[in-house]
């Protein structure tokens, strides 16, 4: 389950030092163990904050920039805390051969934020994925960990009030 992190990017916050040290620590000594350290650190913060590069980085004994570097290629990481729904929608080829351009133009225009960003209201946090598994059944999107196959506009937006209005599913592991 996702915990927030509560004190901005000063410190250690909601979770524990000894929670991330730990984490580090044990992904520091293994061979690659650079992303399951990011995506364990992700998955008890909520996100990689700057304060936590600093760690991460001194931890592994390599530069901030590399640590940069890997957050940055991967579009599973984010830097910054992300709103109460999060909607991956895939832009890998199969969907963007059946409409996923212009389902990830609508979201953009519809939440008001690029990839990345998060909605003008603050309730969604839109996020690029590359493939989710359903390119048979394409375009296709996650909302809140749970997929959806065969998506158009109408669809993704019933989808979104639903969540947003507090019928559908909140963050995997939360409930509303
Ligand atoms: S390409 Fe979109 S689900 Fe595979």
């Amino acid at each position: 389950m996702t915990m927030p992190v509560s004190n901005s990017d000063t410190g250690s916050a909601g979770v524990g030092e000894h929670i991330w040290r730990q984490i580090i620590q044990k992904h520091a000594s293994q061979p690659g163990g650079l992303l399951p350290a990011l995506h364990a650190l992700q998955d008890v913060l909520g996100y990689l904050p700057d304060w936590l590069v600093a760690e991460v980085a001194a931890g592994f004994n390599i530069s901030r920039a590399e640590v940069h570097g890997v957050i940055s290629f991967y579009p599973d990481f984010r830097s910054k805390p992300a709103a109460r729904h999060i909607l991956r929608v895939c832009r890998a080829e199969s969907c963007q051969a059946v409409g996923g351009d212009a389902l990830a133009e609508h979201v953009r225009r519809k939440l008001g934020c690029d990839f990345h960003g998060t909605s003008s209201d603050g309730s969604v946090t839109l996020e690029p994925v590359y493939c989710l598994g359903l390119c048979a059944q394409s375009p296709a999107v996650m909302l809140d960990g749970h997929p959806h196959a065969r998506i158009n506009p109408e669809e993704l937006d019933r989808l979104l009030a639903e969540a947003t209005q507090g019928r559908g599913t909140a963050k995997q592991g939360e409930s509303l």
